[in-house]
């Protein structure tokens, strides 16, 4: 294995959380509540899908794609102000000292998001250095599941596909994963990401021998 390539929300940072308010707030101005549990749905699912989603579950039919395009300027304007205020105490337990191991063993490092926002949460938590290659929402046009992120990942680091593992926390990323060809591990639970070749709860305490040897690479 050459190179890693990590989604950023839910691997390497914590935004679910304020992905979560801002939609809320936007479906509270809207006049309907959107709980947590629904929020769910909305992980690793692009902005406009996200949309989607909320308006279903607020039960808000024949919406104008003008007035679509206005409410997820609205939520982006509110996921901004959240995450323009991040630090590095946000990046999630382990992954520092991971991402330092790797790239002390040679391994490319690579960033394959959905989001739009990448760049920005890169620089205020201060993990931009540590990748060779970021492939974000505004390099893409098919979202996960299909394989593009990981495979212009690939193609930036100069890597082959079967060189690549990817890490991720929704199963949509987990299937693009595959889809591109490569290996992939599963951030959260087994019940979710059953089609990845190995599951892990987090990366505290996760070293990139013992990660190889429990995939059995
Ligand atoms: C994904 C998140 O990484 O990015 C989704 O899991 C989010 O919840 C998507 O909708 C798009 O993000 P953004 O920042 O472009 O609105
Ligand atoms: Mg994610």
């Amino acid at each position: 294995m050459s190179a890693c390539i990590f989604d950023l929300d839910g691997v390497l940072v914590d935004t679910a959380k304020y992905h979560y308010l801002a939609w809320k707030l936007l479906a509270k101005e809207l006049g309907f509540d959107f709980l947590e549990a629904d929020n769910e749905r909305l992980k690793g699912v692009s902005r406009m899908a996200s949309l989607e989603i909320l308006l279903e579950v607020g039960g808000m039919v024949n919406v104008s794609e003008a007035d679509k395009w206005a409410m997820a300027d609205k939520k982006n304007k509110c996921y901004v102000a959240y995450i323009s205020r991040m630090t590095p105490d946000e990046i999630l337990p382990g992954v520092p000292d991971f991402l330092h191991e790797i790239k002390a063993a040679g391994v490319k490092t690579a960033i394959g998001s959905a989001s739009r926002n990448a760049g920005l949460i890169l620089e205020r938590t201060g993990l931009a250095s540590l990748f060779d290659a970021v492939i974000d929402g505004n390099k893409i046009s098919r979202a996960k599941p299909d394989p593009e992120v990981f495979l212009s990942g690939a193609r930036e680091l100069g890597v082959d596909p079967s060189e690549c593992v990817v890490f991720e926390d929704a199963a949509a990323g987990i299937e693009a994963a595959i889809r591109a060809g490569m290996k992939s591990v599963g951030l959260g639970h087994p019940s979710v990401l059953y089609k990845a070749d190995l599951v892990i709860p987090g990366f505290e305490a996760m070293h990139w021998n013992k990660l190889q040897s429990l995939m059995n690479l």
